[in-house]
């Protein structure tokens, strides 16, 4: 807290972890501390109010936010009135276990309470004591219209749906985020148009399946697309997560026909064998997914493909590990995340016999990454001289002559600035290809 002129400033320091979704979260946090009067910091010595908001899709993710919980005691310690708040998926898990293990937490928010954040932190400022509020993970949707302070005026995430329904045997996300919920069409439009509006460029719609969007009413996601491929002033539309299952012909005419829809789909395999894919729950084979990538291919000719891959699932032998490594020389991705298996309790993998050694996950993410990677720097290479349209987004992080920006499908282009700005589109020739980025001259 500072008195500046007189008037009473406070400072919140908020820790993201996790997917877009999570930070997505974390703007409309943002939004409601704005509200009731916080101002952002990066210190978190001056903060009054720190937040972090958590992830537990993986065991490191979690590792990380205990190692995080563990640094800011000493803070809290020389400042008694600081609070300090754990929001986000691991709050929902694990609830007041938190507050139990580290009693220097003075609140636990759910997923589905992020809107009442601003209530809890007034009412512990008020009178200091421990609140845990997570509710069930089924809840209604979160209202339309709250206030959002997003990260970029450039490019925003909308989120079009929330929780998730498919259960694939190794992911905590449905447990922590309950059941699929879709935002009506309408609310979706309205924060699309006041996003364009404000002067953004790009929108990305966001839910754990996007397919699925709308399941079980008119509202369709290939027709949601169209919608906002038409909203005025729009200049690039991207959307994740796509579930292979779910990905119908009519989502990828949408795609193909639209004019501001980028040509870029993130597809997650996961796995490139069908005993995997099985006891994975995926609910399709190597075969759909096959016959599925050819008609995308055939569709959207430049279209970029990336994909999530787990090494080391319960009863990954050697057959089905170079089956994967297979699939991905055939699939020839532009890049792919990938993970080691985390054992997740709760999840019906985690009892899975036959789990594999340390060692040998570790192994074979080295080899599956050798392989991508190798895939990823030839795709690129493939792109020298030619010309490509970015969106100008600004500085690199070490070099500010060095800007970066953008391509429709969503390769990061390195280039030496003239005067441009962030916002602008501009031809570049792609110079110097690398795997993880490609380096170009404006023309
Ligand atoms: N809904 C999205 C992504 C969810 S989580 C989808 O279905 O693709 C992002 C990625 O984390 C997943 O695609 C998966 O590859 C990975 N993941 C999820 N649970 C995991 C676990 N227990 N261990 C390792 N990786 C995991
Ligand atoms: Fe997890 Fe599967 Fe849902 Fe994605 S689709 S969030 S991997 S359960
Ligand atoms: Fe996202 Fe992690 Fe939650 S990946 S949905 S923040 S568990």
């Amino acid at each position: 807290m500072k008195i500046i002129d007189g008037k009473v400033h406070r400072f919140v320091k908020l820790i993201v972890y996790g997917c877009q979704m999570n930070r997505s979260d974390a703007e409309r946090m943002d939004g409601q501390l704005q509200e009731i009067g916080y101002e952002a910091t990066e210190d978190m010595e001056t903060a009054d109010l720190i937040l972090i908001n958590t992830c537990c899709v993986r065991e490191t993710a979690e590792d990380r936010v205990y190692g995080k919980i563990g640094e800011i005691k000493h803070l809290k310690e020389k400042n008694p009135h600081l609070i300090f708040g754990i929001t986000g998926c691991m709050a929902q898990k694990e609830g007041e276990k938190l507050i139990k293990r580290a009693p220097h937490i003075d609140f636990v928010l759910g997923t589905n309470r992020v809107h009442e954040l601003a209530r809890i932190v007034r009412e512990i400022e008020a009178e200091h004591t421990h609140h845990v509020n997570v509710g069930a993970a089924e809840t209604e949707l979160p209202a339309g219209g709250a206030p959002v302070v997003r990260e970029s005026k450039l490019t925003a995430w909308v989120p079009i749906m929330y929780g998730c329904d498919n259960f694939c045997t190794y992911c905590i996300v449905p447990h922590v985020r309950g059941r699929e919920r879709s935002r009506s069409m309408e609310d979706i439009l309205r924060e699309v148009e006041s996003v364009v509006a404000e002067g953004c460029q790009e929108v990305t719609l966001l839910g754990q399946n996007v397919n699925s969007y709308g399941n079980g009413s008119e509202e369709s996601f290939a027709e949601l697309l169209r919608q906002v491929d038409r909203v005025k002033g729009i200049s690039r539309v991207r959307f994740m997560t796509s579930h292979p299952k779910d990905l119908s012909n009519e989502v990828i005419e949408a795609i193909r026909d639209g004019e501001h829809i980028c040509e870029h789909i993130h597809l997650p395999v996961q796995y490139g064998s069908n005993a995997i894919l099985k006891r994975m729950n995926r609910k399709y084979t190597v075969e759909a997914y096959r016959a599925l990538v050819k008609r995308i291919r055939e569709a959207i000719p430049n279209v970029s493909l990336t994909t999530d891959l787990i090494v080391g699932f319960p009863g990954e032998t050697e057959e089905d590990f170079s089956a994967m490594l297979d699939f991905l020389r055939e699939m020839r991705y532009d890049s792919a995340y990938t993970f080691i298996y985390s054992k997740r309790s709760g999840t019906p993998a985690a009892t899975m016999e036959n789990q594999v050694e340390d060692s040998v996950k570790h192994e074979r993410l080295a080899k599956l990454m050798e392989v991508q990677n190798e895939i990823s720097r030839e795709i690129n290479e493939s792109l020298k001289g030619k010309i490509l349209e970015i969106l100008v987004e600004g500085p690199s992080k070490n070099d500010e002559t060095v800007w970066t920006g953008r391509t429709r499908t969503n390769k990061m282009v390195l280039f030496q600035r003239r005067e441009e700005q962030a916002g602008d589109f501009i031809q570049v020739k792609i110079t110097q290809p690398q795997t993880w980025v490609l380096k170009g001259e404006q023309v």
